[in-house]
């Protein structure tokens, strides 16, 4: 149904973010402390929110998304004591200004749009708060020209790319963080100045993998509505294979064709996007 999604500024929204809240947001009061997890939908959110938990413990309180939820919203993030960590979808150009004017830090997770674009058609399947997609040509052509939820894959990079230099933003991407879990958690840390035993290290990305995350899910650990990304109600949802490359199987060569297109058209200058392991 048509009122599942709303634009706002031209972008695709969930009716779960009100356009009260939307058209609020720069009102919004940053805190020096506070951590933004940026990323588009499906590029590995729950993941990175996982491992920041393990980093901080109970020290910090993970909030839900930003841009979800009504007006109210603003109140909440604003009564909470504990250092917060922020998730969003939001491009840089609808970031609330106090955080940019606060110098608040950033981690901005990027994954191969190839696989986002599966992740995402298969979370438009299964997910009651999104509509209901046909077929996968339709859906694919959608997400090239930007007709999803939180818009176009490439402009929201290219957004936060583009104020790199401003943010500060450590960039990880999905696929070097599935290559080498160590290695990223201790950017992470860097980034964050925390300090870790590499046995801590260690531990932490067991716990964060992706059978460890799945299971603990489906036992019901965690509180399954408790999320991260603003289009779920359920966080069963999101793990579904977590693997590198399966947008080889749902490619058509024509696909692959016009996906390459449009890439090489609007990531020519991105620098990130030439470390993006594309051809994965
Ligand atoms: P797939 O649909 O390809 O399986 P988000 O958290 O931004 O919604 O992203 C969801 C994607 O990240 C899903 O991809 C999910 O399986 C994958 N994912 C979640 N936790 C993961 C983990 N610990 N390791 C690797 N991938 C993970």
């Amino acid at each position: 149904p048509a009122d599942l999604i709303h634009l706002f500024n031209g972008i695709p929204f969930t009716t779960r973010s009100s356009v009260e809240l939307l058209r609020s947001l720069d009102r919004f009061q940053a805190r020096e402390d506070d951590l933004l997890l940026v990323s588009y939908p499906k590029s590995g959110t729950h993941w990175l929110a996982e491992i920041m938990k393990h980093l901080y413990l109970s020290k910090v309180a993970l909030t839900s998304p930003m841009e979800l939820g009504d007006i109210s919203k603003l109140d909440e993030l604003n009564n909470m004591i504990a250092k917060r960590i922020i998730p969003t979808h939001l491009s840089y150009d609808m970031l609330p200004r106090d955080f940019k004017e606060k110098k608040c830090k950033v981690i901005y997770i990027i994954r191969n749009p190839k696989d986002t674009a599966v992740s995402l058609y298969h979370y438009y399947r299964d997910n009651p708060n999104l509509p209901t997609i046909e077929a996968w040509s339709t859906y694919l052509h959608m997400f090239l020209h930007g007709e999803v939820v939180c818009g176009s894959w490439f402009d929201h990079v290219l957004s936060w790319e583009e104020h790199k230099n401003e943010t500060g933003a450590l960039f990880l991407h999905y696929e070097s963080m599935k290559k080498d879990p160590f290695q990223s958690v201790r950017r992470i840390c860097t980034y964050l100045g925390i300090n870790l035993h590499e046995n801590e290290i260690h531990e932490i990305c067991k716990k964060t993998s992706f059978s460890e995350m799945k299971n603990s899910v489906e036992k019901e650990n965690s509180d399954p509505n408790q999320t991260v990304c603003a289009l779920t109600s359920s966080k069963k949802l999101v793990f579904r294979k977590g693997t590198v490359g399966e947008w080889k199987h749902y490619f058509t060569n024509k696909q692959n064709r016009l996906f390459d297109e449009m890439y090489n058209r609007k990531m020519h200058s991105s620098s990130l996007a030439k470390n993006l392991h594309y051809e994965n």
